[in-house]
């Protein structure tokens, strides 16, 4: 479901050269034996996750939906990016869906925190707060004051029906709050980290609320797990992904970009971030991973990949198929002087700028480019793209002998947050 071209980097027998360091990284994935072993439930998921609780995740989200018309996720960083990640790609950015989903608890603004909490006063809503630790504290704040919303809108009874917790199975803060209110609660497997999260109800279950088959989504997980099944490198694409990362960073290539050309996949670029960002920046290693939207970007940092500094490459994810497509209109008079493209479809025009930029990147800039091609921006695809990221993040964690699932770098702003703010730590 998934093409992964590095032609444009002009890497072949290189990744070849990888073979036996990618077995060797492959077997430590797959009997757990490598870095960060308690977090690798995420690899057999696609068979083991629990299907009473997946059913469940359907009901819920139906009841969430029959009472709402606007879900609050609640929840950050993991908790948070791979929801918004998928329902932006599958529904589009003005989507017809009778519910809106809004995300709050990733952010101390109180511009935004408070203008969210006016816009919901004349709504009905309905909230999903998501903690793996259930301590966050961007998370409790904003949780704080939508309870207290919920409570003064609805009354405690009815507020805990519109209430549902996403958290650990029995630690933390967030499931005691969940027990005494009575708010029906989703489990975060032990061993799945937050930004390999998106696959658990962490992800299914505002996906589902926003109208999005979950089934499917998990049959996109069930192909990624099967097709990769191999390390050979010359079937395993999220490897040969993997591979040329190393490759290209060893070439002095620190920063990779993340290139789309579909706006409703930019938090996909921000999910993809959060997922190589924290798996990879550490011990002083990593490569920095950014992005952006084309065509809407090569106004503005076009300029600097094609003649600035060499220090970086593109990912550039392609669609096959857009959501929807139209055609250019032909005009009486061509005041514009754009009649040359009547007729033609406006996908075409933007496949067009994409081959256009690759050629101008990649030729006349010489910045490598790595091609990976979806077929569509649906639920199936969504879920093989998830799992083939997860294990490209993994095998070039572990190629630079990294624990892909640990974040301590994180902690530093926590701690000096703390001192300021006057928490009590003890
Ligand atoms: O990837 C991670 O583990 C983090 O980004 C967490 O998801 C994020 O810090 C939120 O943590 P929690 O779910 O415990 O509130």
């Amino acid at each position: 479901m998934i093409t992964f071209d590095a032609s444009h980097a002009h890497l072949r027998e290189e990744i070849s050269a990888y073979q036996a360091k990618v077995d060797a990284c492959h077997a430590a994935l797959m009997n757990k034996s490598g870095k960060g072993n308690d977090y690798v439930g995420w690899v057999e998921w696609p068979h083991t996750y629990d299907k009473e609780e997946f059913a469940r995740i359907k009901s819920c989200a139906k009841r969430m939906a029959d009472m709402c018309d606007v879900f609050v996720v609640c929840g950050i960083g993991g908790s948070y990016l791979g929801a918004r990640a998928a329902i932006e790609m599958m529904n589009g950015l003005f989507s017809k869906q009778k519910i809106e989903v809004l995300f709050i608890g990733n952010t101390f603004s109180s511009t935004y925190i408070a203008q969210m909490l006016d816009y919901l006063k004349d709504k009905e809503v309905c909230v999903n707060v998501i903690s793996k630790s259930g301590t966050t504290t961007e998370t409790s704040l904003a949780f704080r004051l939508l309870k207290q919303m919920m409570e003064e809108k609805y009354g405690k009874e009815d507020s805990a029906k519109r209430i549902v917790a996403t958290t650990d199975k029995a630690r933390g803060t967030l499931k005691k709050i969940a027990d005494e209110e009575g708010y029906e609660t989703f489990v975060i497997p032990d061993d799945i980290g937050g930004r390999f999260s998106v696959i658990t109800p962490v992800g299914l279950l505002p996906i589902a609320v926003a109208g999005i088959d979950i089934d499917e989504m998990m049959t996109g997980l069930k192909q990624a797990y099967e097709d990769m099944a191999t390390s050979d490198l010359k079937k395993n694409s999220a490897y040969a992904y993997a591979v040329s990362r190393r490759i290209l960073q060893n070439m002095g290539k620190d920063a990779e970009m993340f290139v789309t050309y579909e706006p409703s996949m930019s938090m996909v670029a921000e999910w993809w971030k959060q997922l190589f960002g924290e798996s990879e920046g550490k011990d002083g290693k990593g490569i920095l991973p950014c992005s952006a939207t084309f065509s809407t970007d090569l106004h503005s940092l076009g300029q600097f990949i094609q003649e600035g500094k060499k220090v970086l490459y593109e990912t550039l994810v392609l669609v096959d198929q857009p959501m929807t497509d139209l055609t250019f209109p032909s005009a009486t008079e061509d005041v514009d002087g754009m009649n040359y493209l009547a007729g033609k479809s406006i996908d075409w025009v933007n496949k067009m700028a994409a081959q256009g930029t690759l050629e101008a990147h990649e030729v006349t800039g010489n910045v490598p480019n790595l091609l990976i091609t979806i077929p569509d921006m649906s639920a199936k695809t969504f879920g093989y793209m998830c799992y083939f990221f997860f294990r490209a993040c993994a095998m070039t964690c572990y190629l630079l002998d990294i624990n892909p699932f640990n974040q301590p770098g994180v902690e530093v702003y926590k701690k000096n947050m703390f001192r300021l703010l006057g928490k009590n730590e003890s």
